[in-house]
């Protein structure tokens, strides 16, 4: 049995957005090394499609908003498991546009899915993953977006900034207990999430072509980054940062000088239309 295997096999998990892109990927990582994967979407029939593709998976329906749905959902979890392994908050939502574009229903709709659906998930898991015997995990996704700053996408970028605040936090917090945590970090990734991104401002329609263009030419596979938190959640790594060659550099010049980053992400903000990186 190869390691992943050796650590996934018999785990149960818990995806949230798992009916595409990254959650469906990372669905099917932890299926085919032989965990059991709860796969909920807002969108069931994605789901649905997605556990059907699986060995051992089932399909609900939740939005990650909803707190007492989560709670419901971990309480039915708990009730068939009595336990839950691992713990992957990864719904979230795409916008872009400049601040002065963006409605203040837009910055709620944001933060309410990217940063209330993760705070949801770990209100609702947390207190039974500390009960339950032996370790778990849990795993946010954030996205370069939430260490590396991006104009255009303010929203976003808050949203994304907090889940990594809020997931450093928690790590510190649970050290020492059988809970650990990772931070997923992605840079740009071929999904659907370009297609469904609110974009704001003058020719929004344009710049979302663009924008889609842009990631299926140059965005990683969803599988890459499936592979590689599946991988770093065994080595126990605090920070997924996927592709390294993509987030990795901007990281590092944010963390050296965030004056030279600014002035990168000024020159950038005139080269690409929109979204690059969501
Ligand atoms: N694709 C990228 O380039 C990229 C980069 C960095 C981070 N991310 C993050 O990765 C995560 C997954 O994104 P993706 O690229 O796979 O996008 P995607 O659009 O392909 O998948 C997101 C899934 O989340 C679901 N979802 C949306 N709102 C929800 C809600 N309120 N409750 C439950 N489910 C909901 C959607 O139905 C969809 O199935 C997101 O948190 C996103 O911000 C993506």
């Amino acid at each position: 049995m190869s390691k992943l295997a050796n650590y996934y096999h018999n785990k149960v998990a818990v995806v949230t957005g798992a009916g595409s892109g990254i959650g469906r990927a990372i669905a099917h990582g932890l299926s085919e090394n032989g965990a059991r994967v709860y796969c909920t979407d807002v969108d069931i029939e994605s789901a649905r499609k997605v556990a059907g593709e699986l060995k051992n998976a089932s399909a609900y329906a939740l939005n990650v908003t909803d707190a007492a749905a989560m709670a419901a959902f971990a309480a039915e979890v708990y009730a068939a498991e009595g336990r839950v392994d691992l713990l992957f908050n990864n719904a979230g939502v795409g916008h872009a546009g400049l601040v002065i574009d963006t409605e203040l229903a837009d910055w709620r709709w944001v933060m309410e899915v990217n940063v209330m659906g993760v705070v949801h998930g770990i209100h609702a898991f947390l207190p039974l993953m500390l009960k339950q015997t032996g370790p778990s995990h849990i795993i946010n996704t954030a996205s370069g977006a939430g260490i590396i700053p991006m104009p255009r996408t303010a929203p976003y970028c808050a949203s994304k900034h907090a889940v990594v605040g809020l997931s450093q936090s928690l790590a510190a917090e649970l050290h020492g207990t059988s809970v650990g945590v990772t931070i997923l970090c992605p840079g740009t990734i071929n999904t659907d999430i370009i297609k469904n991104t609110k974009m704001r401002g003058a020719s929004a329609a344009n710049r979302q072509s663009k924008a889609i263009e842009h990631y299926a030419k140059r965005g990683a596979s969803p599988n890459q980054v499936a592979a590689d938190v599946l991988r770093d959640v065994v080595q126990g790594r605090l920070f997924c940062v996927t592709p390294r060659k993509e987030v990795g550099l901007g990281w590092f010049l944010q963390r050296l000088s965030p004056g030279l980053m600014q002035r990168i992400m000024r020159a950038r903000m005139n080269q690409v239309e929109g979204a690059a990186s969501i």
